[in-house]
């Protein structure tokens, strides 16, 4: 018999009040304890498959637009080192609330419980075609940008691990050593401090999707524009 005070959640599982059945609570503690979090199943499948054909739908209307166009970046160079597709959330589209509603939920806790004074949200959707990468870089440069916090989420059902496209992050004490290489399975949500943290896209052997965001803080320098885009 469970205790009254328990209440079991649609899947059963007996837990589901405490702070472990939490994915806020636990990407908060992940974040606090160790600066990034993996937490897979963040998003539920039927609203991670909404998201999913809200970006090939996009796709389909040639709304997708290689990154770095408008926004002052040299294209040719910018090809060296990524080459996704991209479309920022303008928060209009009703397929859009599923993600950005727990987002927001999430920067509400962040703050609480972190004090890191969270200003706002940005983030695109992100279309790697086949063999597409992002070499190896940081989102952004201390003192230079007001991002705090990356995260990426995955809208690929079925990834397998001969498709490629991992998430690589590399140990913040050491850039040269790999930290983890994360799948980019449909529904996972990454977390990771902006500056500290280098990270690539291994080149994707199918179409990779998934909603790239940073956290930011109130604190423009003024004279210069975030990293590129
Ligand atoms: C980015 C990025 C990682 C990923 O868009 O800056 O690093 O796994 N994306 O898509
Ligand atoms: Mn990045």
């Amino acid at each position: 018999m469970m205790p009254a005070h328990v209440i079991a959640d649609p899947i059963g599982q007996p837990d589901a009040l405490s702070p472990a059945a939490d994915p806020f609570a636990r990407i908060v503690d992940a974040i606090a304890t160790q600066g990034f979090a993996i937490c897979p199943g963040f998003l539920p499948m039927d609203q991670t498959l909404t998201l999913l054909q809200h970006c090939q739908a996009l796709q389909a209307e040639d709304e997708l637009h290689s990154a770095g166009i408008g926004r002052g970046q040299d294209f040719h160079t910018n090809r060296f080192v990524r080459q996704d597709r991209i479309h920022w959330l303008e928060g209009t589209a009703p397929a859009e609330t599923h993600f950005l509603n727990p987002m927001a939920e999430l920067q509400t806790r962040l703050n609480r419980e972190l004090f890191i004074g969270l200003f706002d949200y940005e983030a695109h959707f992100a279309l790697y075609p086949e063999g597409a990468f992002y070499k190896k870089h940081v989102d952004a440069f201390q003192g230079r940008s007001n991002r705090r916090l990356s995260t990426v989420l995955y809208l690929n059902p079925d990834w397998q691990p001969a498709d490629g496209g991992e998430l690589r992050l590399y140990d913040p004490g050491d850039p040269e050593q790999v930290l983890i290489d994360v799948t980019p399975q449909a529904g996972t949500l990454v977390v990771f401090e902006s500056e500290c943290f280098w990270h690539e896209v291994l080149p994707a052997k199918r179409k990779r999707y998934s909603i790239a965001g940073w956290f930011r803080v109130n604190a423009s320098t003024g004279w210069r524009v975030d990293p590129p885009a």
